[in-house]
């Protein structure tokens, strides 16, 4: 059986929905894979070949409607996505697996002839009129009225993901430059109220929607998804700024929130769904002092090498993205040093990918 690991004892929240710490498989640790791209119309492959103890992590879907503007991705907001996800949810736990849900808002990485085609009713908006390269729309600011709306959203999402599609627990995306990373952010963010400016300023919109989703679903089914490095989409602040917003962030949520399920941390080795090459100085170690002993997991170009050697010396869980895709039964891959399938960037997105995979070989 794979494992959730975790230095420094066992984290109470995971007491009653994860297998035991005590399992044999002690240098498995590393190898509790996490999927990315789950998705409820394309699960089968992916679910029929997971591993039992396996932690999923689904691909993110969107919160409401007005918080995309993609096309393809899930939703979390009405009874028919609901129902679809208790199917994934269901064969994931029937294979002695846990999965949790990605909550994403994209802000002004929404496609904007996409949002308008959903419902052209729709507002483009962001943290501020900070426009992405190579767009010619300019977000329209948030109100705060729709800040707290956005803040309820969240809430509504995580029910519906815990509640009654049966997920084991949410993980609130604030990475890879979508909403909630434009809010932590001064490149994306220069609001000059109480949601920015300061580093408490452009932490509060990430806080309140944490505070609102644990309080909806409890802090130990509660997660969060972050991405200092990244240059995804326009991001990356100076790095003393990096290092001042993530240390006031999670010092925050050690405090307040100190029973959280995980803090997920893409490594400066990847951006978006891609790699990179980590610059000089760059390094989430800070974040690790500070969150420990809880639980971390750590993703981002790790080979089966590097993440059996960052689990042992720092008993962090590794999480898998691309790997995964055509090796859902990675764990089993890499416990038993395996041959893994090459990925294909080709069937990443769309819908076509994941589900031809009959030609797999069986291990
Ligand atoms: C097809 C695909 C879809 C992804 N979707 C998401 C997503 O919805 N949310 C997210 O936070 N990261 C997403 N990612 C990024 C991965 O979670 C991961 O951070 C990235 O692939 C780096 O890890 P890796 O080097 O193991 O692939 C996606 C990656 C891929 C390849």
């Amino acid at each position: 059986m794979t494992r959730v690991a975790c230095t420094g004892g066992m984290n109470p929240a995971y007491s009653d929905s994860f297998p035991s710490y005590s399992t044999p498989y002690v240098s498995a640790k590393s190898l509790s894979a996490i999927a990315s791209c789950l998705h409820p119309s394309r699960d089968n492959a992916q679910i029929q070949r997971t591993v039992p103890g396996s932690l999923l992590i689904s691909e993110g879907p969107f919160i409401a409607a007005q918080a995309g503007g993609m096309p393809h991705v899930p939703g979390i907001w009405n009874d028919e996505q609901v129902a679809a996800w208790r199917r994934v949810t269901d064969a994931v736990h029937a294979k002695g697996s846990f999965i949790f849900m990605q909550l994403w808002a994209v802000g002004r990485a929404a496609t904007v002839s996409q949002l308008k085609k959903e419902d052209p009713n729709f507002p483009y908006v962001g943290p501020s009129d900070i426009k992405l390269s190579g767009r010619s729309e300019t977000p329209r600011p948030l109100t705060v009225t729709e800040i707290k709306e956005y803040v309820q959203l969240y809430a509504t999402a995580a029910s519906n993901a815990v509640h009654r599609a049966g997920f084991d627990g949410v993980e609130f995306h604030g990475a890879n430059g979508y909403l909630v990373d434009q809010f932590l952010q001064d490149v994306s963010n220069n609001r000059t109220d109480e949601y920015g400016g300061s580093v408490e300023n452009r932490c509060r919109f990430a806080l309140e929607a944490l505070e609102a989703i644990s309080k909806a679903v409890g802090q130990s089914r509660t997660a969060v998804r972050l991405s200092p490095w990244g240059e995804f989409q326009d991001m990356r602040m100076a790095d003393a700024t990096i290092f001042s917003t993530y240390t006031h962030f999670i010092t925050r949520l050690s405090e307040l929130y100190p029973n959280l399920a995980y803090v997920h941390v893409i490594e400066p080795d990847a951006q978006g769904s891609a790699g990179r090459s980590p610059r000089k100085g760059e390094s989430n170690e800070f974040i690790r002092k500070i969150w420990a002993p809880r639980p971390i997991i750590s993703a981002g170009g790790y080979s089966r090498e590097s993440a059996l050697k960052v689990a042992e010396e720092t008993g962090q869980l590794i999480a898998f993205g691309r790997a995964y895709i055509p090796n859902p039964d990675l764990p089993l891959r890499l416990r038993k040093n395996l041959p893994l399938t090459a990925t294909d960037r080709s069937v990443f997105y769309g819908c076509k990918g994941v589900m031809n995979r009959g030609d797999l070989e069986r291990i």
